[in-house]
């Protein structure tokens, strides 16, 4: 075998060459790294001793566009705050910045309709886990598609099964790290298993989250109840639907709103299960693990839930403050 050394144009131009499908869904990238965007998918790139690809030393977050509009972004970058402060992490630039960076590459990528992929990466230097081999931490930012969920998943229900991979550590669950493998595992499992999601419940028995989507239950009193927060991440699309669920508690098609534990027997007793997240809003759960759950469809109380949901992303970003 010979290894061919390329010339900085042999490579240029072997990138450009190089096409598959999940191109299409890039429309733009900013990196910190360049100074500038690209728009070429082709040359959307990371340096390889960035910290971030090697150890995954990062944090991150995936905020929704819709119709132009930044949903939720100042709750979104709390987070990434308090993610990176966790990791001893500074950020590249203010927050200020990465939000005007947001707007400025949405506009760019000539889109209505984006996930924005968000990382912050401790930055290029060295192949050891030591964080202070690196030069300066990195933001590369990607304007993505936004593909919603099939409609007629939010009429019929997903399937949910009980995860088998080890769930995270407390500390570990609060902080969006580019650290995902237990997540990984799960969507795997999720797939493997022919389901739609899986759920994770830690030593205790109490239910913490799936993937990338928080769950929560409408209760046999009808209550409102997502897990506590120790040992999940804090969902900016749960937090914001519980806000918004005040107001099915006053119509009275709710109780109450509550946050505790929550134990598989829960799940099964519940009058309603639903999955939310930044891509697929609130989700009715059908079954979990082959047993029927609720009406065995969309129950009432999801539907109105992701109406209200609905009409709060269409009101455009909100400042809502959402605290850590
Ligand atoms: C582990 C985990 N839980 C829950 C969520 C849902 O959070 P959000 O509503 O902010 O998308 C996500 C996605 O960000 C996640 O990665």
């Amino acid at each position: 075998m010979s290894l061919a050394v390329l010339s900085p144009e042999q490579i240029q131009a072997k990138l450009l060459e190089k096409k598959y499908p999940a191109q299409e869904t890039y429309y733009a990238m900013y990196s910190t790294w360049w100074g500038g965007v690209v728009k070429n998918p082709s040359l959307m790139m990371v340096p390889i001793d960035d910290h971030l690809v090697h150890r995954g030393d990062g944090v991150f977050e995936a905020i929704k566009v819709v119709d132009g509009r930044v949903f939720l972004i100042d709750e979104h970058l709390a987070r990434l705050a308090k993610s990176a402060e966790l990791l001893s992490l500074a950020l590249p630039m203010s927050i200020a910045e990465i939000k005007r960076t947001c707007l400025e590459l949405s506009a760019i990528s000539g889109q209505q309709n984006l996930i924005l992929r968000l990382y912050i990466s401790r930055g290029p230097g060295g192949f050891t886990t030591n964080p202070y081999e690196s030069v300066s931490s990195q933001m590369y930012l990607v304007a993505t598609t936004l593909k919603p969920m099939p409609a007629e998943k939010y009429e019929v229900g997903v399937a949910c099964g009980k995860s088998e991979i080890p769930p995270k550590d407390p500390w570990f669950a609060r902080i969006k790290s580019c650290n995902y493998l237990q997540n990984v595992l799960m969507k795997k499992e999720s797939v493997d298993r022919k389901l739609d999601f899986t759920v994770s419940f830690d030593a205790q028995g109490n239910l913490t989250e799936s993937s990338t989507e928080n769950i929560v239950i409408l209760d046999k009193n009808g209550i409102l109840v997502r897990p506590t927060l120790n040992q999940i991440l804090k969902g900016t699309t749960m937090m914001r639907s519980f806000e918004l669920a005040e107001a099915l508690v006053k119509s009275g098609d709710i109780k109450a709103i509550e946050e505790r534990n929550i134990s598989e027997q829960d799940i099964y007793a519940a009058k309603e299960v639903m999955m939310i997240g930044t891509t697929l809003d609130v989700l009715p759960v059908s079954s979990f693990e082959g047993k029927k759950i609720g009406p065995g469809i969309a129950g009432p109380v999801a539907k109105k839930l992701l109406a209200l949901l609905k009409e709060d992303i269409k009101k455009g970003p909100t400042s809502t403050a959402v605290p850590y």
